[in-house]
């Protein structure tokens, strides 16, 4: 059983501390992602665990043990990188072999593991090539491949697709959900694309400046962020923003006025709040929807128009100035610079208080997930089946 415990790790260079205590527990056979600002120690962390940089404070365990001491090659970890850094001389067989034949393995043992390996990642039709002669594709499955034949407990991946084509990193990341359903080995997993976190993730770890800012299912993390970075950074666009103030406290919501004099009601906990405080007033764009249909109601011109085929996003600008963002299904008939009516539901809204922390939303439960996100999810599981 390979759970990894993070218990409390620190991380300086030299005077700098770059981690400030990280927590963590990763259950065995878990698809961890770990998403943030550039800069923020997400690589870092990868190698900590890795062994590949010494801990400064702190214990890491792996399968129970305590590892902070023990080589990287005991840990049974294997590391994935952004770049390939494939032996240019070599064969792919070989490159996917070298690990094995350093630590001693016999020959027939080796050829069993790449053939199995090449197999489940289909490049077994590639193994005479060297890897200037593949595709970045292809030599990111290599790559993975040489991590796959060592057997580890626990795959680290260092934002293995970010160097492949839109396309690939579709197709490549579809291999990797499946390539996890199959070995149902650990995973943590580094990445700045939302889709691929959103996906792959069982748990979205969310990190700001050397400290997880939030950990929680990819649902959990859309619905309920815990404060303005997390629900600025789960969800493309981000989730527009808007300045307000509480108007009024009733039972189960708040009535609040945005900076355009707009009213909504917002169904939160209320108990923390008071009347005349600033907060911030959340929407995501998704929940937006062209005119006057839904209780909330705001008006707002047109700055830009971006037609997608499924989706239109429209680029709008409030009486006061304020800039928000509508994701529309499909075509949208509207012209640039038109005035128009925008609607929501008061359920959907999210509301900050003024140190950017969530008032809990009580009626989240009952709003559907956005289409895109289960067409995304669906996609996922229909192809992790064929
Ligand atoms: N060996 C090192 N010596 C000194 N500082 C370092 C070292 N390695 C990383 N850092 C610093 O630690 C911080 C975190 O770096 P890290 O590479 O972990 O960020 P990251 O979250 O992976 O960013 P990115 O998304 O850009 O890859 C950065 O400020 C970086 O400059
Ligand atoms: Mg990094």
């Amino acid at each position: 059983m390979a759970d990894v415990k993070l218990n409390n790790i620190k991380k300086s260079f030299g005077n700098v501390n770059i981690l400030h205590g990280i927590s963590l527990d990763i259950k065995h056979g878990e698809f961890v992602v770990l998403v943030g600002a550039s800069g923020c120690g997400k690589s870092t962390l990868l190698r900590l665990i890795a062994g590949l940089e010494e801990i400064t404070s702190g214990s890491l365990e792996i399968s129970g043990r305590e590892v902070n001491h023990i080589a990287p090659a005991q840990r049974g970890i294997a590391m994935v990188f952004q770049s390939y850094a494939l032996y240019p001389h070599m064969n792919v067989f070989k490159n996917m072999s070298y690990g094995l034949k350093v630590n001693g393995k016999g020959k027939d043992f080796i050829k069993e593991k790449v053939l199995e390996a090449a197999n489940t990642l289909d490049i077994g039709h590639l193994l005479e090539r060297l890897p200037r002669e593949l595709s970045g594709g292809q030599r990111q499955r290599v790559a993975i491949g040489r991590a796959i034949v060592r057997d580890p407990n626990v795959f680290l991946f260092d934002e293995p697709l970010s160097n492949l084509d839109a396309a690939l990193r579709v197709q490549t990341r579809v291999e990797i959900g499946k390539l996890h359903k199959k070995l149902g080995t650990t995973i943590i997993y580094v990445t700045h694309d939302q889709i691929e976190a959103m996906t792959l993730g069982d748990k979205i770890v969310v990190m700001n400046e050397g400290l997880i800012s939030q950990a929680g299912t990819p649902l959990e993390l859309y619905q309920h962020p815990c404060n303005k970075f997390v629900a600025g950074f789960i969800g493309s666009p981000k989730m527009n923003m808007i300045p307000g103030k509480v108007l009024a406290i009733e039972a189960d919501h708040l009535l609040v006025e945005l900076s355009d004099k707009s009213i909504s009601k917002a169904y939160v906990e209320t108990d923390t709040a008071s009347i005349g405080d600033n907060i911030t007033f959340g929407i995501r764009p998704e929940h937006l929807v062209e005119g006057a249909l839904q209780e909330t109601s705001l008006s707002a011109k047109v700055s830009l128009i971006e037609q997608l085929g499924e989706a239109t996003y429209l680029y709008l600008t409030l009486g006061d100035g304020s800039e928000i963002v509508m994701r529309g299904e499909g075509e949208s008939t509207t012209t640039f610079s038109e005035q128009i009516n925008i609607s929501l539901k008061p359920e959907h809204v999210h509301i900050f208080n003024s140190e950017g922390i969530a008032l809990r939303r009580t009626r989240a439960g009952n709003t559907k997930s956005p289409a895109q996100l289960a067409q995304l999810k669906a996609q996922t599981a229909e192809a992790a089946a064929n």
